[in-house]
């Protein structure tokens, strides 16, 4: 599947790294994982389309319905030319999930681990033996150092603004820190990111990566409800309300659903990971992120992936046209040749 290293026992192995991964993507992105929203359809058709497809352990209700969509999913990209695939797992002392999930995850050589909220070592070791990479989820220093201790393979710095649970800082301030922390492991930015314009902002900026969520709720594969894709094409940023009163953790949410919304009586002080996916919290609650004004009409993800294609190239073209006519009037005004190669060194 998707030109996989080398075979074994019948599961081809995923050895790659950072570089190679994203020589394997149309525009340099994964779609986030998305509760309720991510399954089979959208995994592969992301994949087919040449984008890092993803979804959260949990929207699986067993652990054996998790491993029969591992199964699905490499069936179904089995031979064909296409990007990896990931799943996100949440490794925290109240999600009795984890366990028996990464197991499976390591006996189907998932190619890429997604962690949130926890990780360590035993876990990347566990991955990496395999030829898989893992990617943390951080929203601040402190998680992206624990991140880099436990040798994840890149850090997604999960920003103001993002869909789903997100982090309260400005990614420019966010992503110049972690540069320094890093080191050698990618960056992957999230939060507010709903067209290729910002893809090559934030690839311009210093991140080998993005990760995008909210743009692909409206999406034809995406599982959530039509009232939760309709709801994000009627919506701008200011619908989007940042609040850690529904799930103890700070979210994104449209604002309309939460007018129902009682601190009272549903209002949590700490994480509890059994809670969050009973239908309670996310059906009833819809999640967007800032971003949400970027989409305007349900689209295949294919499609999707062509505009974003379309705008991200459109949008370095700019820059390397900015670049040259910074160069041009530099040398007007220095008299200095400086051409953009040199600038940029
Ligand atoms: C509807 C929705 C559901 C989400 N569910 C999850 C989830 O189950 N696990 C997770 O790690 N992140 C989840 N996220 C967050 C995304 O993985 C990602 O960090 C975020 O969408 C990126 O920001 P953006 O939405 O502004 O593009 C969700 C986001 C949205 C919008």
């Amino acid at each position: 599947m998707c030109r996989w290293a080398t075979q074994s026992g019948g599961v081809e192995r995923p050895q790659m790294d950072i570089d190679q991964l994203k020589g394997r993507l149309r525009i340099p992105a994964m779609v986030s994982p998305l509760f309720l929203g991510s399954g089979p359809d959208m995994v592969v058709e992301s994949c087919k389309a040449g984008l890092i497809g993803t979804f959260p352990e949990l929207n699986q209700r067993t652990a054996e319905g998790f491993e029969q969509w591992l199964r699905e999913i490499r069936q179904r990209l089995d031979g064909k030319d296409c990007a990896p695939f990931g799943a996100q797992f949440t490794p925290h002392d109240t999600n009795p999930r984890f366990g028996p999930d990464l197991q499976a995850a390591i006996k189907y050589q998932l190619p890429i681990v997604i962690t949130t909220i926890r990780i360590t070592r035993e876990v990347t070791d566990a991955v990496h033996a395999y030829g898989g990479l893992v990617f943390h989820d951080a929203t601040t220093i402190r998680h992206a150092q624990k991140a880099v201790e436990a040798n994840v393979d890149a850090v997604i710095a999960v920003t103001h603004g993002a869909g789903g649970h997100s982090g309260s800082y400005n990614p420019f301030a966010f992503m110049a820190e972690l540069r320094a922390v890093l080191q050698d492991k990618a960056l992957i930015l999230a939060g507010g990111i709903s067209d290729g314009q910002s893809v090559a902002g934030a690839i311009v900026a210093g991140a080998d990566l993005v990760s995008m969520g909210t743009c692909f709720v409206p999406t034809v594969e995406c599982m959530t409800s039509q009232g939760h894709k309709q709801m994000i094409l009627d919506s701008n940023i200011t619908d989007i309300v940042y609040t850690d009163e529904v799930s103890g953790m700070g979210a994104s949410f449209l604002g309309q659903t939460l007018k129902k919304f009682k601190v009272s009586e549903n209002s949590v002080r700490s994480l509890d990971v059994m809670r969050e996916i009973t239908p309670k919290v996310w059906r009833d609650y819809w999640s967007a992120g800032q971003g949400v004004g970027g989409s305007t009409e349900i689209l295949t993800v294919r499609a999707l992936a062509e505009r974003l294609e379309r705008e991200y190239i459109a949008a370095m073209r700019r820059a390397g046209s900015i670049a040259r006519q910074h160069a041009s009037n530099r040398d007007k005004i220095f008299g200095a040749r400086a051409d953009p190669d040199r600038l940029a060194s």
